[in-house]
This record gives C-alpha cells, sequence and structure tokens, in this order.
C-alpha cells in the first residue's frame, strides 16, 4: 500500500469505513498466522535459491518474520483492519521492521495463491490432528467393547426389539464408521497436500521459480498443475467439510442413542455425572446434555458444508473475494470436530452399561422369535411355513404375557409338531447369539475376534 490512507496511488479516495470493515477479514483469517509465516519463509528461500532476491534479503525476511511469529505467539501483535487480512498484516509489519527486503517478499506472488497455500497448510495440519483424535476415540470404544462381548441386549429395527445381540457387537458398529472415517480424512489429505504457491495471481509468474522447491520446504506431495484451478478452486475444502460432515453424523446416531439409552424408558447405561446437568427446576434430573449438543451440532456443520458448495458453485475463474467466505466455515468446522471427538473419546470411557436392563429389555420384544423359525427350517419346515407357525406361537405368548421360553413343550407343540425338548436351547438369549458365528455376526467370540481385527487395524 503506498500510502496511509489510500490502496494505492491508482486511488484517488481511500476505501469507505463501512466498506474497509465488510471486506476485512483479518478478525478471522489471524488464524491462520503462523501457516502464512511458513509459506513466506519457504517462499523467500526458493526466491533466494533462485537469485530472484538476494541473500541478504533472505536473512532480514528470515529475522523479521521470526520476531513476528513471537510477537504474535506472545499476544504482542497490533492486528489492524485497515490491513485488510492476515498476509497484509504480517507484510507490512515485515516491512516495518527490516525495510526493503519485507517488500521484495511479495516478488512474484499473490495473496491468490498465498492464502490457498495458507489454507492447504492449515487444513493438512487439522487433518492430522483429527486422525489422532478419531483414533483415541476408536481406542475408547474397543476398550469398552471388550468388556462387554458377552452383554446382551436387544438389537432393534425400526425401534422395535429386532434380535439379540451383544453389547460389544453394536459399539464395533462404531467403531467401522469411523474407520470409514477415519480413510476418507486420509483421502482427502491427498488432495489438500498439493502446492498452489506460484500461481501467483492466476496466471504464474514472469520470474524463475522454482515451485518443486518450495511444495519440498512445505512438505507439499506436489504442486497444483494449473495456476488458474490453483487460486480458484476450493473443492478440498467442500470435500474436507463433506469428510466432516459424516463424522458428525456418526456421532449424532450414537448420541442419539446415548440418549435414548440413558433414559429410564431403557436405562441401558449411565453417563459420568462430568457429562451431564442438572436441571434449574427440576432437582432430580440428570440430562445427557453433551450428547444432545454433538447431535445439535451436526445441524451446524451440515450448514457449513451447504455455505461452501453454495460459495463455490457460481464462480467463474479464476480468484474471486467470494472465497475469502470459505475461512469461518471451514475454521469452525475444524474447530467444532476437534472439540467433539475429543469429548467424546472421554465420554465413552465414562459409559456406565447396565446389563441387566439391557437382558431384560432384550427379554420383552420376542427377540427369539427368528431363532425359532430357524429352527422349524433346519427340521424342515419351508421358511415361510416356520414364519407363519411362529408368528402364531408369538400371538399367544403376547396374549399369555410370558415369553416364547416360558410356554410348555406340549402347548409349543400346537403350533408345529416339528418342535421338541431341544427347541429350548435356541430360545434362549445365550442360544440366539452364540448361533450368529460367522464373521461380522454378534456371537461373542466372533466379536472378540472383530476387536482383536481392529485392535491390529489401528496400531498399524
Ligand atoms: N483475504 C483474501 C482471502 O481470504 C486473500 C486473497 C485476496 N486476494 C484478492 N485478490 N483480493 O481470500
Amino acid at each position: 500500500m503506498q500510502d496511509k490512507d489510500t490502496w494505492s496511488g491508482r486511488f484517488s479516495e481511500p476505501v469507505a469505513e463501512l466498506v474497509k470493515r465488510y471486506t476485512a477479514s483479518v478478525g478471522f483469517d489471524h488464524k491462520l498466522a503462523m501457516f502464512d509465516i511458513q509459506g513466506s519463509l519457504a517462499h523467500a528461500k526458493m526466491l533466494a535459491a533462485c537469485s530472484i532476491i538476494s541473500r541478504q534479503d533472505l536473512n532480514d525476511i528470515q529475522r523479521g518474520l521470526g520476531q513476528i511469529e513471537n510477537e504474535i505467539i506472545s499476544g504482542n501483535f497490533n492486528w489492524s483492519l485497515d490491513l485488510e487480512d492476515v498476509h497484509l498484516n504480517i507484510e507490512k509489519r515485515l516491512t516495518t521492521l527490516v525495510g526493503d527486503a519485507g517488500k521484495r517478499l511479495h516478488t512474484g506472488r499473490s495473496r491468490n495463491d498465498q492464502v490457498a497455500t495458507d489454507i492447504r497448510l492449515y487444513l493438512r495440519s487439522a487433518i492430522d490432528d483429527l486422525a489422532i483424535l478419531i483414533r483415541d476415540m476408536q481406542i475408547a470404544l474397543l476398550d469398552l467393547a471388550e468388556q462387554h462381548t458377552s452383554t446382551i441386549m436387544p438389537g432393534f429395527t425400526h425401534l422395535q426389539v429386532a434380535q439379540p445381540i451383544t453389547f460389544a457387537h453394536h459399539l464395533m458398529a462404531y467403531f467401522e464408521m469411523l474407520k470409514r472415517d477415519a480413510d476418507r480424512l486420509q483421502d482427502c489429505r491427498r488432495r489438500v497436500n498439493l502446492l498452489p504457491l506460484g500461481a501467483a495471481a492466476l496466471a504464474g509468474t514472469s520470474y524463475p521459480i522454482k515451485r518443486e522447491y518450495v511444495a519440498e520446504l512445505l512438505g507439499f506431495d506436489g504442486v497444483c498443475e494449473n495456476s488458474l484451478d490453483a487460486v480458484s478452486d476450493r473443492d478440498f475444502a467442500i470435500e474436507f467439510t463433506a469428510c466432516a460432515a459424516l463424522i458428525m453424523t456418526h456421532l449424532s446416531r450414537f448420541s442419539e442413542e446415548l440418549i435414548l439409552w440413558m433414559s429410564p424408558r431403557f436405562g441401558f447405561i449411565d453417563l459420568a455425572d462430568r457429562f451431564c446437568t442438572g436441571s434449574s427446576i427440576m432437582p432430580q434430573k440428570k440430562n445427557p446434555d453433551v450428547p444432545e449438543l454433538v447431535r445439535g451440532k451436526t445441524g451446524r456443520i451440515n450448514g457449513h458444508l451447504v455455505a461452501l458448495l453454495t460459495l463455490m458453485k457460481g464462480q467463474p475463474l479464476a480468484y474471486n473475494k467470494d472465497n475469502q467466505e470459505d475461512k469461518e466455515p471451514l475454521f469452525d468446522t475444524v474447530e467444532t470436530l476437534n472439540q467433539t471427538l475429543r469429548i467424546y473419546a472421554d465420554m465413552i470411557t465414562g459409559i456406565k452399561a447396565r446389563p441387566d436392563a439391557m437382558r431384560s429389555a432384550a427379554m420383552q420384544g420376542y427377540a427369539t422369535a427368528t431363532d425359532l423359525a430357524d429352527y422349524l427350517v433346519k427340521k424342515g419346515l419351508p421358511f415361510r411355513d416356520a414364519h407363519e407357525a411362529v408368528a402364531l406361537a408369538v400371538r399367544f405368548a403376547e396374549q399369555r404375557g410370558c415369553d416364547l421360553s416360558n410356554i410348555a413343550l406340549v402347548e409349543l407343540q400346537q403350533f408345529s409338531v416339528l418342535i421338541e425338548e431341544d427347541v429350548y436351547q435356541v430360545l434362549t438369549l445365550e442360544g440366539s447369539i452364540a448361533s450368529r458365528n460367522h464373521t461380522g455376526a454378534t456371537a461373542p467370540q466372533q466379536v472378540a475376534a472383530a476387536i482383536a481385527r481392529a485392535r491390529a487395524y489401528i496400531s498399524k
């Protein structure tokens, strides 16, 4: 910027106050500061290596940026709205500190490729943090599952009791979801981890730069191939937010279950007090606020995904200021997800299961009816006939208000002459789960094997 008030010599009046506030992003993009400095250091090193700036300039830039970094970390950096964004704030301070060398830093670079680089560095680091947090949550799930391979609960479809399962099997369903979530993030990272710098404003630069060297310095896997694309597309951020929305969706489903399970109607679990709050009016209440908020915050992340998609959809090539709006949704997505995963892993370790309540719920909905049908099929009855015979038996039990296993043999035989004394083995909850004994099913030995495979998978 040339003088204090106007943007440059080209302008005859300063930007209006309101416009200045409207267009400024420094209020939020200061979060990119450390990545901005990292990117600038790599850019300056390359400029010096290519003899575009002198060694002395590089030394000055390094010294100045080092001091700026300290000022920011110690909270002594003076962010100015007049300087619009994080990039101009840092550059201006650098020039104040080291003079002309500071003014040379922006050679062969534009804020367009600079900001795209900063966001990619930010997101790469965010993904790496999230990967650790997902893993922590998976470990918490495995630790809890391991204690419950023989804990029987009702499995539901349509939220009606369907068939008995083990609590561990249910928990391991979430392990699988998180496994795919982690994979998706790693896949997304490959597309994030490419260098935009060198694209300059949109068409590249006339200086003899070495983009590959900058990429190497910054730990990128390569450079963005097309300069127009490099400065303008934010698909990598959209993709990340889509991954985040899926993770939150999975956690939201889990939350819904925790909320149900904690209700006295279910009473399957208790959450540690540190994740719950009381009511200001009802002294008896202990509310599952954390899972409720996770469910609520999922809506917010879904909103960010739609915001980013909508931000992109009408933009002609190449960079447009619209893209400045990518940051707040992205930052909020990263921060919300990070906190949610952190708190979730801890919350899982604080789940206290109530196997008795789970068991008695499994006893209530004729959960072993399918087992009785399968028993008849194994004795030669066609499945549809078996299905009907058992339906009649369930009706009989319902009228009597008892479980199938409480019906006497002679009475059961009214529904099929194939029924013999051994039927009671399949009518028990234990018999039912033990019989589902193949990969992916709920038999305790299968679930234990699944847990062992999962442990090996995440410790790779
Ligand atoms: N603050 C801007 C952003 O977030 C930096 C890029 C500005 N480029 C421009 N040509 N105005 O996108």
